[in-house]
């Protein structure tokens, strides 16, 4: 693989994470993918080996190495186990409205936990009626005294039962629409709150995903992140910083399938050769390679550019364009290149006993989740034309 300008510690770091996901995570990709259960163990091995606070501030208690430092992270995790890289970038996402909106004091009781990967944290903004319009979010929030109570249903949450605490977006002002939206944190054990639906789905397996429902939920006054009416901007503000982390995952997949197909092609014999022999197999490697590394370069600039924040400037304020495209374009290519890899093995590919399948069901949702990649394309469109 190609160097991006990566800084000591970084590289460093990557080959900790490479070594940690080739002998714990790997070999049990695919029984977490048959069993669907959430993979504590993992989670375990991430908290000792300190990768669920890598974004989080050191005065919170976090690594305080940024953004970059954690899509390396995750594309490492990624190259072997889709679900176990989701392991921490759900983590950043959940904790990341904290990490923008909350005070200096929300900031001390939520994040030092959440550093250390003791509380696992949660994005709750998607609703049945609420998927891309986000907007469009109907889970009331009311303010009664010192607490807020809130009544609604979210979908699709990830982490959705083995989180400790939910961010959870609602309305404060109906009337207002967008600007009616707040953002809270949810503790798991807030009375009146429970988990509903778990769902069945076709890749990334062992993550959780399910429904959370609110019934006069009441939770402290003090959970609310920034002001009433503030909860669409930090939602917005969230998933710049974050889609890189799912483009991430995509560049770690495509990676994870490309390296399975070159050794397989090199290995795999007919007419009398090996496979890799024949320039219709090397010219699929060849593209796949390409767009990998393309897709790679992207999301580093995207996430190095979340890293410069308080630089400020004209790169800065592209954020969203640059970050909807990391997304939109590393998805694109680990659906592209996870498919190839499935045809490079031919029926092997199609097969459970190998793991490209569960590779190409598993690239599916990077297409799809922190918004559909149509979504990303409006996000690009609208820096275009403003
Ligand atoms: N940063 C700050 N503010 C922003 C912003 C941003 N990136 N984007 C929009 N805003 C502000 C706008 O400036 C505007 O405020 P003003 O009127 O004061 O200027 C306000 O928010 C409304 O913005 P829009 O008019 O652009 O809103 P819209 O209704 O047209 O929606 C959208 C914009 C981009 C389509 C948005 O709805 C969106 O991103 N949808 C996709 C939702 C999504 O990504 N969901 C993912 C769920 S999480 C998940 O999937 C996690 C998981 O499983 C792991």
């Amino acid at each position: 693989m190609y160097q991006y300008d990566l800084t000591e510690e970084q590289l460093a770091i990557r080959q900790i994470v490479r070594r940690i996901a080739r002998e714990k995570v790997a070999p049990r990709a695919a029984e977490i993918d048959e069993t669907g259960e959430y993979p504590w163990d993992i989670l375990e091995v991430f908290r000792k080996n300190d990768l669920m606070g890598i974004g989080i501030p050191e005065e919170y208690g976090g690594a305080g190495l940024g953004m970059l430092t954690l899509c390396i992270v995750i594309e490492e995790i990624a190259k072997v186990c889709a679900t176990s890289s989701l392991i921490v970038a759900a983590q950043e996402l959940g904790l990341m409205p904290i990490l923008l909106a909350g005070s200096e004091e929300q900031k001390q009781r939520f994040l030092p936990k959440a550093a250390t990967g003791e509380h696992i944290t949660a994005f709750a903004l998607t609703e049945p009626g609420a998927g891309s319009d986000a907007g469009a979010v109907k889970t009331r929030a009311v303010r009664d005294g010192d607490d807020y109570v809130l009544d609604g249903q979210k979908c699709f949450i990830t982490n959705g039962g083995v989180a400790d605490l939910y961010t959870v977006f609602a309305t404060t002002d109906p009337e207002a629409g967008i600007k009616g939206l707040s953002a809270f944190v949810v503790p798991k054990d807030a009375p009146g709150f429970t988990i509903g639906k778990k769902e069945d789905k076709m890749g990334i397996r062992g993550s959780q995903t399910t429904e959370l429902i609110f019934d006069k939920c009441r939770i402290p006054a003090e959970n609310l992140l920034g002001e009433e009416g503030q909860g669409f901007k930090i939602a917005m503000m969230t998933l710049d910083r974050t889609r890189p982390g799912i483009a991430a995952q995509a560049v770690g997949i495509a990676q994870g399938a490309l390296d399975y197909a070159v050794n397989y092609a090199q290995e795999r014999k007919q007419f009398g050769r090996s496979i890799a022999a024949f320039q219709g197999i090397q010219f699929m490697l060849a593209d796949m390679a390409a767009k990998v590394e393309a897709a790679r370069q992207l999301v580093y600039k995207a996430a190095a550019t979340i890293d410069k924040v308080d630089e400020g400037g004209e790169e800065f304020a592209a954020l969203s364009a640059l970050s909807a495209m990391s997304k939109l374009f590393a998805s694109d290519v680990a659906m592209e290149v996870t498919t190839d890899a499935v045809q490079v093995l031919g029926g092997y590919g199609y097969m459970r006993d190998y793991p490209l399948e569960r590779m190409m069901r598993d690239a599916k949702i990077t297409q799809i989740y922190e918004g559909t990649n149509q979504i990303q394309k409006i996000v690009i469109a609208r820096d275009l034309l403003k």
